[in-house]
């Protein structure tokens, strides 16, 4: 068997390097126009409120994508990752607990989701960030959209698996 030499071998892999550089840009505008072209995704467009109903730090109970999935929308008061509508501060979040799917409730005290089965925490102004407990998954998020036009907030997908589905949508 011959040896390759390390300046060939290095050559060999620049090339490689260079075929997998030209397939990103590729790979990134196909994402892109995909994610551009809402009408094709195929969660429902779902109106929940208008904002200027919402108060701050009292939640809103509602189901997305479907009726067996609970959801809560809370408006923060300060803008925070996530947020939507006129203070970036509208965000939602499923509601069953990424442990084993226990409802998990908002305390507006410490303005934080907790589970009553295993005491997991989620932090709804940290993306649902896991604070502490038994989960390992951070709540799925229910990503929305504000439509300034009509004060409309509207929930469009979801981030993360809803506990207890192989897939978001059934
Ligand atoms: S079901 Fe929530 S911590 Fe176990």
């Amino acid at each position: 068997m011959a040896a390759i030499s390390r300046r060939v071998f290095l050559k060999a892999g620049g090339g490689v390097a260079a075929s997998v550089a030209i397939g990103v840009p590729a790979l990134t505008q196909a994402a892109t126009s995909s994610a551009e072209g809402r009408v094709n995704l195929p969660y429902p467009m779902n109106a929940i409120t208008k904002a200027e109903k919402l108060q701050v730090n009292t939640p809103v109970p509602f189901s997305y994508p479907d009726a067996a999935s609970p959801c809560v929308l809370i408006k923060m008061g300060t803008p925070v990752p996530g947020g939507v509508g006129p203070e970036r501060d509208i965000v939602a979040y499923s509601t069953l607990c990424t442990h084993m799917g226990c409802p998990v409730t908002y305390d507006p005290g410490p303005r934080l989701f907790k589970c009553p089965c295993h005491f997991s925490i989620f932090d709804p102004e940290h993306v649902g960030q896991m604070v502490s407990g038994q989960a390992t998954e951070n709540l799925p998020g229910i990503v929305l959209e504000y439509n300034p036009d009509d004060d409309s907030v509207s929930a469009v997908a979801v981030e993360g698996l809803i506990y207890g589905r192989q897939s978001n949508l059934l």
